[in-house]
């Protein structure tokens, strides 16, 4: 047993973590048909009570929000009725669980889309290269640009999924504005060029993200909603001009809510698939300093790594994604300093209980 600053609690806005452990969200794409949760998720997040939060996986809060096969939705009266008894398991086994909102923008294609549409985004500016579809790999098509009459509406789908996940008895929600999807699409000066109140400048771009956190907030109250961004990251096609005065501003004003966190992926580390560019300078710690509430880091974080972010200050608690994904029972082993579960990459996406609900707790793994 050790001694760390990862088993003590923090607050979270109106939650208070246990322990400074946080399950990153991730897809899992098993959800089943009409996009409502799997029931294996329920066993899923259970076995991973122990983390201090588990934010679920991205969650469309629209049918025109998808863009990879079999996510669930928090759209319909299923997909709430399939998420309310994964949230009752999680609750059962002394958990915590936020469900990340999503909407993809344009990292989607016609074939995800109601009647074939284009896909919608800030501006009409494609991704280059292809994404996986259920008739197989596909182009990425340039999206249509949403009219600036119809933002307000896209506002709505976030607060009615908001207001579902509320139904479903969630803790609280994410609002995921990271890794490329529509709200970055806004945010960043790469894939933002429009010319009315959303564009433009930094003030413009952070209004869209600024709408969502107010709406989401108007159903939750504040401190039971966390936004997540991923400032350095150039997944999706993204980059932005200058992500410290960008993300510098959202973050400040979104000061002005008292959110349950900011949630950040910059790995400390080089040679992650998220790790800052070179040529890119890092703006989580920056982000720190501006944000007045708790801040949980993320991307590539061992135990040894994030006990320092936390000893130095530079984090509140640290989010896992893979580590978590392969390891239920992550908090125990880091307490015994126990090896980890190797991830099986093959089972990340798609599939049943292989690779989900049978990695092995550290009991099973003595008694074997
Ligand atoms: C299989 C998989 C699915 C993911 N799904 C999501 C997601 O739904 N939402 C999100 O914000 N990030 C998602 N991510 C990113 C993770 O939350 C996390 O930022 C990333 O894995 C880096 O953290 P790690 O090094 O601890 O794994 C996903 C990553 C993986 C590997």
């Amino acid at each position: 047993m050790t001694d760390s600053i990862l088993f003590t609690p923090v607050r979270a806005g109106a939650v208070t973590l246990p322990n400074r452990l946080v399950m990153a969200p991730l897809t899992r794409s098993r959800a089943l048909s009409g996009n409502v949760p799997n029931p294996l998720a329920a066993t899923y997040y259970a076995q991973r009570a122990t983390a201090g939060l588990i934010v679920a996986e991205a969650t469309q809060v629209t049918p025109e929000g998808q863009g990879y096969p079999d996510t669930p939705g928090i759209h319909s009266d299923a997909q709430v009725e399939g998420w309310k008894s994964i949230v009752e398991a999680v609750h059962a086994a002394g958990g915590r669980i936020y469900l990340q909102l999503w909407h993809v923008g344009r990292v989607s294609h016609p074939l995800y889309q109601p009647a074939g549409a284009l896909p919608v985004s800030a501006s009409a500016i494609g991704i280059k290269g292809q994404l996986y579809t259920h008739e197989g790999m596909k182009d990425y098509v340039t999206p249509r640009a949403l009219e600036t009459e119809e933002v307000p509406g896209v506002v709505a789908q976030y607060a009615d999924g908001a207001a579902k996940a509320k139904r479903a008895g969630f803790d609280g929600v994410e609002v995921h504005a990271a890794n490329g999807y529509l709200i970055d699409q806004f945010l960043r000066s790469g894939s933002n060029i429009r010319t009315d109140r959303y564009g433009g400048s930094v003030e413009n771009r952070a209004r869209f993200l600024l709408e969502v956190t107010e709406a989401v907030v108007d159903v939750w109250g504040a401190e039971r909603v966390g936004v997540r961004f991923s400032p350095t990251g150039n997944g999706n096609g993204m980059w932005d001009a200058d992500p410290v005065a960008t993300f510098g501003h959202a973050t400040e004003r979104l000061n002005r809510f008292g959110l349950s966190y900011l949630h950040v992926i910059e790995p400390p580390v080089d040679g992650h698939p998220m790790s800052v560019p070179p040529g890119v300078p890092r703006v989580a710690d920056h982000l720190r300093g501006l944000f007045k509430g708790t801040f949980i880091l993320n991307g590539g974080f061992t135990k040894e790594l994030a006990e320092q972010a936390i000893a130095q200050g530079r984090a509140d608690a640290v989010a896992f994604g893979v580590p978590y994904l392969a390891n239920p029972d992550l908090l125990e082993r880091f307490r015994r300093n126990a090896p980890l579960n190797p991830p099986d990459r093959d089972t990340f996406y798609g599939g049943g209980a292989k690779g989900y609900t049978d990695y092995p707790f550290l009991d099973t793994v003595a008694a074997e």
